[in-house]
């Protein structure tokens, strides 16, 4: 059956999604980020629209085109997508966190580029604030939070215990090590698990594909 049979799943809901990896400068030619390319959560933004949602898409520096028809708010740092994600969470419906949200930026930023002139260079990291954990603190009833887990080890442990602390309904989690799945590629494999644990697994397939199963899912549990 082809997606165009959901077209009208998502009617009348927004849907706020954030993709794509916060970028953390060291100095103004510098940065600390992850590989997310933003692929997973574009994806879902475009089967969100398909599925005739209104849809606010919360990005960090990806080089993709926007789906048409999207609000795309662009960030660059944690922080950033923190005010973006906050300051719209009371008019939302769905919130997907497929982002790769950097977890520590630099204590410091400094005013000029950091000159060679010293073997080694500490960085002192500090802890950015968990957009999903203040989503999961504010949700009102009748909100879904979807939350996102890329892990390389103890997958469903992990995925779980941040689906308690964030207070998220369900976590889509995928190991990143797995072949053909996690950041970069067209191709994703992940496990739903909700608070009584694994809902479903999804094997390899591209990204676009997968988004669409996620969405006409989510659709299903409003
Ligand atoms: O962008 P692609 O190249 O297509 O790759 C897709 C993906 C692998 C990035 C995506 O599928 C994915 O797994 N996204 C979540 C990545 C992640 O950083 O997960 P996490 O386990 O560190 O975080 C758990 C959840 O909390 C995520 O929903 C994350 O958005 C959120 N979080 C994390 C830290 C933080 N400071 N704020 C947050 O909101």
């Amino acid at each position: 059956q082809s997606f165009f049979a959901h077209k009208h799943l998502l009617s009348g809901k927004t849907v706020l999604i954030t993709a794509g990896p916060t970028i953390e400068a060291i100095d103004p030619v510098r940065y600390l980020s992850n590989h997310s390319s933003g692929k997973m959560g574009y994806a879902l933004a475009s089967a969100a629209l398909s599925a005739g949602a209104k849809v606010i898409l919360v990005s960090g520096p990806v080089s993709l085109t926007p789906p048409n028809g999207a609000e795309i708010i662009q960030v660059k740092s944690a922080q950033e997508m923190y005010d973006a994600v906050l300051s719209h969470i009371d008019n939302v419906d769905i919130v997907m966190k497929a982002a790769a949200v950097s977890d520590y930026r630099p204590k410091e930023v400094l005013s000029q580029k950091r000159k060679k002139h010293s073997d080694n260079w500490e960085i002192e990291l500090i802890k950015n604030p968990d957009i999903a954990y203040e989503v999961g603190k504010r949700k009102r009833a009748g909100q879904l939070l979807i939350g996102f887990a890329a892990e390389t080890e103890n997958i469903e442990r992990y995925a779980r215990e941040k689906l308690e602390k964030k207070n998220m309904d369900f976590i889509v989690a995928n190991n990143v090590l797995q072949e053909g799945a996690g950041f970069s590629i067209d191709t994703n494999a992940v496990s739903v698990y909700g608070k009584d644990g694994l809902i479903s697994a999804y094997p390899v397939m591209p990204k676009r594909t997968l988004a669409e199963k996620l969405i006409k899912w989510v659709g299903e549990q409003l």
